[in-house]
C-alpha cells in the first residue's frame, strides 16, 4: 500500500545518494517518509535558510505541528482561520512534499486540543447541535484541502492513560460528553464524505509496546469497525526514550502485527528519541540541548536504527514520519521541564547526529 513518491533520483548512483539527504532514499524506495513542521517557520525563511531546506534536503512528507489543531484555527461558529494552514500547505505542495492533516478531533478537554470558546458554551449545546457542530467543522476543514491532504488524524489521543469507567477507556471530553463514542464514528464518517479518497486515521501515543492502553485502542478499532466506520490505519506517535532498542518478536513488533491481522496500515507518525539532558535555566540559549552523558548519542543511533527497521518490516507501514529534525525546534524539553531533548536527527546547528547517519544507513537498504 506504499504510495508511489516521483523518482527523483533515479539517475543516481548509490555513492552520489550517499552524499544527498534522507529524501532521495526515501523517494527510492517509495517510501512516505515525513516530519512536523510549523507554518510561521517556513514562512519567515528562519535559521538562515536552514529550517526550510533541512525539510526539502530530508523528507517528502511534512504534517503541520499545531496549525491544523481546532484551537489553532476554530475562532467561532462558522469562524475558521486558514491562514497559517493555507500556506504551509501551498509551499508543501509547491515542492512536491504529501501533507498528513493534524488533527479534526483531538479528543480532550486538556491543553491544546478543543477551543476554548467552544467549552464555554458547552451547556447550552444540545447533542444533536453538538453533532452538527462536528459535521460542520470536518466539513470545512478536509474539504477545504480536499485532494491536497494525503491522510488525516480524525481522532487523535482519545484513550486515557490511567483507568476509568468509560468504554475504551476514553478520556472525559466536550465530544464524548455529548455524543457519547458515537463521536467516533461520525468523525470518521463526516471526514470521508468530505474527501472520500483521503486516507483516514485514529492516532495516539504509548500505544505501541502492548499492555492495557494498547488493548483498548483494538477494542476500540474493532468497535469502529463494527460500526463501518472508514479508518484506514493507526499512527503510532513512537515518542520514545533512546535506551529502548525493539528486535523482532518484542511487544512493539507484536503490536504492529495485531495491527496487519486487523488489515488496517499503520504509521509511525511522531518519533522523536529523547535522552537526558544537562538541566538549565530556560533562559540559557543551550535549554534542553545538552546531553547528560555524550554516549547517550551512540545509543540514540542505535534505538533510532531498530525503530526505523521496526516499521520498515512492515508491508502494511504506509509511512515514517518524525516529530520534527532539528533539536532547536523541538517540543520535548518544554513538555519534560527540561529532564530530556535532543530526540532529533539534526542539532540545533543542523549538523548531523549519529542517529542521522543510522537513519541513513537503513534507508539506503545497508
Ligand atoms: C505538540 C506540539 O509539538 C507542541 O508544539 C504543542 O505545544 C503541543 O503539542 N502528540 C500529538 C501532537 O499528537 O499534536 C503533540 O504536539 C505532541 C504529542
Amino acid at each position: 500500500m506504499f504510495s508511489i513518491v516521483a523518482l527523483g533520483c533515479a539517475m543516481m548512483t548509490p555513492s552520489s545518494l550517499d552524499s544527498t539527504g534522507l529524501r532521495a532514499l526515501a523517494d527510492k524506495r517509495h517510501l512516505n517518509f515525513g516530519t512536523c513542521a510549523f507554518s510561521d517557520g517556513v514562512k519567515a525563511d528562519i535559521d538562515g535558510g536552514k529550517y526550510r531546506q533541512g525539510i526539502l534536503d530530508n523528507f517528502n512528507m511534512i504534517e503541520p505541528e499545531n496549525d491544523l489543531k481546532p484551537p489553532a484555527m476554530w475562532q467561532g461558529l462558522g469562524k475558521i482561520d486558514f491562514t497559517k494552514s493555507d500556506y504551509l500547505i501551498d509551499w508543501a505542495r509547491s515542492n512536491k512534499l504529501k501533507v498528513r492533516g493534524h488533527v479534526l478531533v483531538y479528543a480532550s478537554d486538556w491543553g491544546y486540543t478543543i477551543p476554548r470558546w467552544l467549552l464555554d458554551k458547552e451547556k447550552d449545546i444540545t447533542p444533536e447541535q453538538a453533532k452538527q457542530i462536528l459535521h460542520d467543522y470536518i466539513t470545512a476543514v478536509v474539504g477545504r484541502y480536499k485532494g491536497k491532504i494525503a491522510m488525516w488524524d480524525v481522532v487523535n489521543e482519545a484513550i486515557e492513560d490511567g483507568p476509568n469507567s468509560r468504554p475504551f477507556n476514553l478520556r472525559d471530553s466536550f465530544w464524548y460528553r455529548k455524543l457519547g463514542t458515537d463521536f467516533l464514528v461520525y468523525a470518521f464518517q463526516f471526514a470521508h464524505e468530505a474527501d472520500p479518497k483521503c486516507k483516514l486515521y485514529y492516532n495516539d501515543y504509548s500505544v505501541e509496546i502492548g499492555g492495557t492502553k494498547t488493548e483498548n485502542l483494538f477494542k476500540m478499532v474493532d468497535f469502529l469497525k463494527s460500526k463501518n466506520a472508514p479508518i484506514t490505519g493507526i499512527g503510532f506517535q513512537f515518542h520514545r526514550w533512546a535506551v529502548e532498542v525493539p528486535k523482532p518478536g518484542d511487544k512493539f513488533y507484536e503490536t504492529l502485527q495485531q495491527i496487519a491481522d486487523r488489515k488496517l496500515t499503520f504509521m509511525m507518525t511522531e518519533m522523536d528519541l529523547s535522552i537526558p539532558i544537562k538541566r538549565l535555566t530556560r533562559t540559557d540559549p543551550d535549554y534542553g540541548l545538552v546531553p547528560a552523558s555524550p554516549e547517550d548519542l551512540e545509543q540514540q543511533a542505535k534505538s533510532y536504527e531498530a525503530f526505523m527497521r521496526l516499521g520498515l518490516s512492515f508491508k502494511n507501514c504506509e509511512g515514517i514520519q518524525l516529530w520534527g529534525y532539528t533539536d532547536g525546534h523541538s517540543w520535548i524539553p518544554g513538555s519534560t521541564g527540561g529532564s530530556r531533548g535532543a530526540a532529533l536527527l539534526l542539532d540545533k546547528d543542523y549538523k548531523p547526529k549519529l542517529a542521522y547517519e543510522s537513519v541513513r544507513k537503513v534507508l539506503a537498504g545497508r
